[in-house]
């Protein structure tokens, strides 16, 4: 049995997408179990970039399969563009793209009530990416949703429709002033999706954990990251779906006993799109080298990222609540010619000095970094292997594991597939 799950161990945006483009080599279904369309996992193969919102970046291999699974909420339109984006230049393979039933539909009342919300809270706002994502998951734990599964049956998607637009449309008319959805043009524009995506939907969960009991090698790809899950981020200011490992078992329907390996993905250093505390957040002309540098802009909204330095206090807490075995470091070429870094290690609170990350959003927020520097590197040479790194590089990597206990089992130092020393992959462990 080898199973592996690659989790964002920040704010989301850590480079996920090539972790498990690179994994993706070894494993024979990649899985995508939470989130949806507001996610964006960027990619560069033979100089093409690519930007996956919803379908799992396995798709780039012909002879993979990519499972959307059930915890995971599917804008229909969004996915045919992809689709269709994929197909002309080459990528897409009908018989590879498998959705669980019970994954739910993003409808357009969400996508607007999403944005209606967001100008409702004013300066309040979590700055979401406006793609409907909470407020499908608000549907669907509100047992209001419409799944896939409902969606490709006709006469159970009107009904559904039907049922749950008597509830919208009296709550948008009463809060926003909304003249309100029309259901039968709903029904129209869904039914053409319907039609498109009937064919890949099955039991997911059967699926699955049909291909592990054949010994097939799973690999779950997540979306967002750990200080963005709904209960263990940084809430509200957080996405509406578990990023964190447990949410890898909900999402899919495949047991915590299964997975053999958590992977978290940490950039070098830390970003963050949107609102909410971020204790080692740059506002200087650090802050903006790192941008420029790094490309921080937002892979689905095109928003500059919030920059800073790496927080390992941040950082051992992902290692806790989703039991990492091993950390993916990305983009630490973007660090490159910094004379000196610097690593929280602490915050403190008022006069108090605290080494965790208190859930109450309120205390989070007054933390201030406490760091150690440590000294930089000028380049990184992938070509010639981990024996070649610069002693600065081994420190700054040995600092991070011995922090949190946790081993480094890849480096990547650019966004090509060559641009990566894999110290342990997880598929050989
Ligand atoms: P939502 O997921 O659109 O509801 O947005 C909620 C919060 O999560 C906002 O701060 C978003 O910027 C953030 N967020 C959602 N998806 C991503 C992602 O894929 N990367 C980084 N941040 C994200
Ligand atoms: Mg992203």
């Amino acid at each position: 049995m080898n199973n592996v799950a690659v989790i964002g161990a920040q704010w989301g945006d850590e480079g996920k997408g090539k972790i498990v483009d690179l994994l993706t080599e070894s494993a024979d279904v990649i899985v995508r179990f939470q989130g949806g369309n507001n996610a964006g996992h960027t990619l560069v193969v033979n100089n093409e970039k690519f930007i996956f919102h919803l379908i799992p970046s396995g798709m780039l291999h012909k002879d993979k399969i990519c499972l959307i699974g059930p915890g995971v909420v599917i804008d229909p339109k969004v996915l045919l563009e992809e689709i269709d984006n994929l197909a002309k230049h080459g990528y897409f393979v009908e018989k590879n793209l498998k959705i669980s039933g019970t994954a739910h539909v993003i409808m357009p009342y969400h996508r607007e009530i999403d944005i209606l919300l967001e100008q409702k809270r004013g300066a309040k706002k979590i700055g979401t990416t406006g793609r409907g994502i909470g407020p499908a998951y608000e549907y669907k734990v509100g047992r209001r949703g419409i799944r896939v599964w409902d969606l490709i049956y006709p006469g159970q998607f009107k009904q559904k429709l039907n049922d749950v637009l008597d509830d919208v449309n009296d709550y948008v008319k009463a809060v926003f002033g909304h003249r309100g959805f029309d259901a039968n043009r709903i029904y129209s524009e869904y039914s053409v999706y319907a039609d498109k995506i009937r064919k890949f939907v099955l039991e997911g969960p059967l699926y699955l954990n049909g291909e592990i009991s054949k010994k097939k090698k799973i690999l779950f790809e997540g979306a967002q990251g750990t200080m963005l899950d709904v209960d263990h981020g940084t809430y509200p200011f957080v996405t509406s779906s578990n990023t964190t490992a447990g949410g890898v078992c909900t999402g899919s329907g495949v047991s915590p006993t299964k997975i053999t390996e958590i992977i978290g993905v940490s950039k070098a250093y830390t970003t963050r799109v949107g609102e909410g505390p971020f204790p080692t957040e740059l506002f200087g002309e650090m802050g903006d080298r790192i941008r420029s540098m790094g490309a921080e802009y937002g892979a689905t909204t095109g928003r500059p990222r919030r920059c800073g330095w790496l927080d390992l206090v941040a950082l051992k807490y992902s290692a806790m609540v989703n039991g990492l075995t091993g950390i993916a470091i990305t983009k630490a070429d973007v660090l490159n010619g910094v004379s000196r870094l610097k690593l929280a290690t602490s915050y403190t609170v008022e006069d108090e000095k605290i080494d965790y990350v208190p859930s109450n959003i309120a205390e989070f927020e007054r933390c201030k970094p406490v760091y150690e520097e440590m000294e930089g590197w000028d380049t990184l040479d992938p070509a010639t292997g981990p024996g070649s790194l610069s002693p600065a590089v081994k420190s700054y990597i040995g600092f991070i594991e011995s922090y949190t206990g946790v081993k480094v089992y890849i480096l990547s130092v650019g966004a090509e597939r060559d641009k990566t020393i894999v110290f342990k992959d997880p598929f050989k462990a």
